[in-house]
């Protein structure tokens, strides 16, 4: 904030606050507080008149307390412009003090658990409550509640991971987030748009003979193979390691049609699983994979 705000925002503020008190000053009349009068304003309303006596003391004095009050708490805490108050509070400083208390608190019990393996520990029925509320604060915004994902972003429960299953994999996922990226056209930068239309429909041809011309699938064979095979496998089951789909287990990240494929082929995909590893401890990430670990035992 600059210096100009700062006493901007002091002078309205304890303007305000003395202006209240001179009002309540300059309207006391003068008059004994404990003597009522019947003097009236001389205003008549359908001929109901208005006395003129003080205001009741007690409300005064609360009136004046809650001056008092905004005063004090002006000077304790930050609110005039700049200026930090004799406390030293601050927002950040109350969220850091209690998330330190937390992991005091609750770090005990994550490291408890970080001995345990993370196959057995998707077992333990404590740990994966502790599990699913981690995952509904840091995780479903992006996964679902359910993790079932949405497009681009990754099911956690239907067993087939692009980066890999595994415990270890899992894990490495949470911890140091990952980045997929398909270039466009793959290998081609300049791939024809009827080798897009063949390799499009081999794709398609290999779940489920669902292609739309079976010799431009045929024919997708060999395209696949030059701008393809290298990220997703010559069997196309697949590279973990690169992030790069199963592309015939009819699972997708995005759409299963033509038009889908042909957009992932034609513009390629740029996705990212933010790291964890700045925001949850490392016990609180094993607990996690252990439960992204049981969401993926397919039922
Ligand atoms: C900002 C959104 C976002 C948040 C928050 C997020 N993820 Fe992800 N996550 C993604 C995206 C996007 C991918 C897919 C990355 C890719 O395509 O390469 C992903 C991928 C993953 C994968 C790998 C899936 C696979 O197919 O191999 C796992 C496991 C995972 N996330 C778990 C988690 C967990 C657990 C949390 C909570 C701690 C979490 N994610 C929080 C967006 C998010
Ligand atoms: C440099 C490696 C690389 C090459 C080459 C590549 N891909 Fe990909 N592809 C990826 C990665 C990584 C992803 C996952 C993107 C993400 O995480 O969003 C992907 C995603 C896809 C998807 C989306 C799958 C889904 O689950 O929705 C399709 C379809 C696809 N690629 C087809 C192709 C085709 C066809 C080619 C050849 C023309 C190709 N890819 C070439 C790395 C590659």
């Amino acid at each position: 904030m600059s210096t100009f705000w700062s006493i901007w925002i002091t002078v309205i503020v304890l303007g305000t606050v003395f202006g209240c008190v001179w009002l309540l000053w300059a309207t006391r009349k003068g008059q004994a507080y404990d003597q009522e009068t019947d003097q009236t304003t001389g205003h008549v309303y359908d001929g109901i008149e208005e006395l003129d006596n003080p205001m009741p003391k007690w409300w005064l004095g609360l009136f004046l307390a809650t001056c008092v009050f905004g005063l004090v708490y002006l000077m304790l805490y930050p609110g005039l412009g700049s200026y930090q108050g004799l406390l030293g509070w601050s927002q950040v400083g109350q969220y850091e003090d209690e998330i330190q208390r937390a992991d005091a608190r609750f770090g005990e019990v994550f490291a408890r658990y970080a001995a345990v393996p993370i196959p057995e520990l998707a077992k333990n029925d404590e740990a994966m409550r502790m599990g699913q509320r981690l995952f509904a604060n840091n995780c479903s915004v992006c996964h679902g509640s359910a993790g079932r994902g949405s497009i681009g972003f990754p099911n956690l429960t239907d067993g087939v991971f692009n980066w890999g299953g595994s415990p270890e994999e899992i894990y490495q996922s949470i911890h140091a987030g990952r980045i997929g990226n398909m270039p466009a056209r793959g290998l081609m930068p300049n791939m024809t748009a009827t080798q897009v239309d063949q390799v499009v429909n081999y794709v398609l041809s290999l779940n489920g003979n669902r292609e739309r011309d079976s010799a431009a699938a045929e024919a997708g064979k060999a395209v696949y193979a030059q701008a393809c095979a290298a990220c997703h496998g010559a069997d196309a089951e697949g590279i973990a390691a690169m992030g790069a789909p199963n592309l015939r287990n009819n699972t997708w990240l995005y759409g299963s049609t033509y038009e889908w494929i042909e957009e992932t082929v034609v513009h390629g995909r740029q996705n990212r699983m933010p790291a964890q590893s700045p925001r949850l401890s490392d016990d609180q990430i094993h607990v996690l994979a252990a439960y992204v670990y049981k969401l993926s035992f397919v039922r």
